[in-house]
């Protein structure tokens, strides 16, 4: 089947995945692979941006391999790779140093961010972060990049530094990556109320046992305003309501809705339901994660072998690259 163009994303090796990672990225690089030419890159380099060990990066790296793995990536058509494995990524980097305005970047949303969050670590890296994440789109002549609402401006900036390499090499080498959003929703964490991440410990790891899922689920805040059993409770503000209308069958969500609002159904009955559906959903997930874990070189293998094909693309864009530059 033709496909529409290639696709690339990176994420950053974080490690065992969340619901969040899911339901905002890895749901929808597993749907895109029916559609085009997909690569996706577990962004190491730019993990030492903000890590002060890199003792955790190669764990971190195989366990979210592992779970995208689990989860649907199809390594024989799609490319997954490690970004230092290709260290052509690098060299594109420098030359769209060149090409990029200081103050543009220091004035991105992101750096501020950063800047605010590690004041004692305000690395040149850091400042550079767009332009590597740049080169990691255009070396592979990447058409879309999917990526959530706070990477969008990356992108566009991306597209800038590729007009103005372009433009100044009078070239057409670097293609402008088109934006393509993924974040349907905002996952909430178990607090109900932040962004549902690994540094605030308010997540479900997607590798978590039934038991583990249960206990986690338990701690879910549900409407504040629900003090006692005998309480109606509002589901519409309810982070577990917005949870089963996700991973439950139909009737029960219409069950669950109507049942809330006058006091029949309890919140830990509620709980239960939504984290054995959740459950029920994971199982194929966790069959396959267990069984991908049972063969680590396996998984090095396809790593390796995605590098390999990642490493045959960036080559050929990088010599078109030097010669529009007229390198000497
Ligand atoms: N900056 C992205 C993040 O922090 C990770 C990333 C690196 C990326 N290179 C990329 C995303 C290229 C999309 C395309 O999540």
């Amino acid at each position: 089947m033709a496909k529409k163009g290639r696709v690339f994303s990176g994420a950053r090796p974080t490690g065992r995945q969340h619901l969040g990672n899911y339901l905002g990225a890895i749901k929808n690089y597993v749907a895109m692979q029916n559609d085009y030419e997909c690569v996706y890159c577990i962004v190491d380099v730019h993990a030492l941006t903000t890590v002060e060990t890199t003792q955790e990066l190669k764990q971190n790296t195989f366990e979210m391999a592992l779970d995208w793995l689990a989860a649907g990536i199809r390594p024989e058509e799609s490319i997954l790779f490690v970004q230092s494995h290709v260290p052509e990524v690098m060299e594109l980097h420098t030359y769209l140093s060149m090409v990029t305005q200081f103050g543009k970047l220091t004035d991105l949303p992101t750096f501020k961010e950063k800047v605010r969050q590690q004041p004692e670590n305000i690395n040149y890296g850091l400042v550079g972060y767009p332009v590597l994440m740049t080169a990691d789109i255009v070396l592979y002549k990447t058409d879309v990049v999917p990526v959530g609402i706070d990477q969008a401006p990356h992108i566009e900036f991306a597209r800038e530094i590729v007009r103005s390499f372009n433009y100044r090499y009078k070239t057409k080498v670097l293609i402008e990556p088109q934006v393509k959003h993924t974040e349907v929703l905002k996952v909430v964490g178990l607090d109900g109320k932040d962004k549902m991440g690994k540094s605030l410990n308010n997540h479900i790891e997607l590798a978590s046992t039934p038991e583990e899922t249960v206990k986690r689920v338990k701690e879910m805040v549900t409407d504040p305003a629900r003090l006692r059993r005998t309480d109606p409770g509002n589901p519409d503000i309810c982070n577990v309501f917005t949870m089963h209308k996700l991973f439950s069958p139909q009737e029960e969500v219409d069950m669950v809705n109507t049942e809330c609002r006058k006091a029949g159904i309890g919140c830990v009955d509620c709980k239960l339901r939504f984290a054995n559906n959740l459950n029920k959903h994971l199982e194929p997930f966790r069959a396959k994660r267990a069984e991908l874990a049972s063969n680590p070189n396996n998984i090095q293998d396809i790593l390796n072998d995605g590098a390999k094909r990642a490493r045959a693309i960036a080559q050929q864009t990088m010599v078109e690259v030097r010669e529009a530059m007229q390198l000497p």
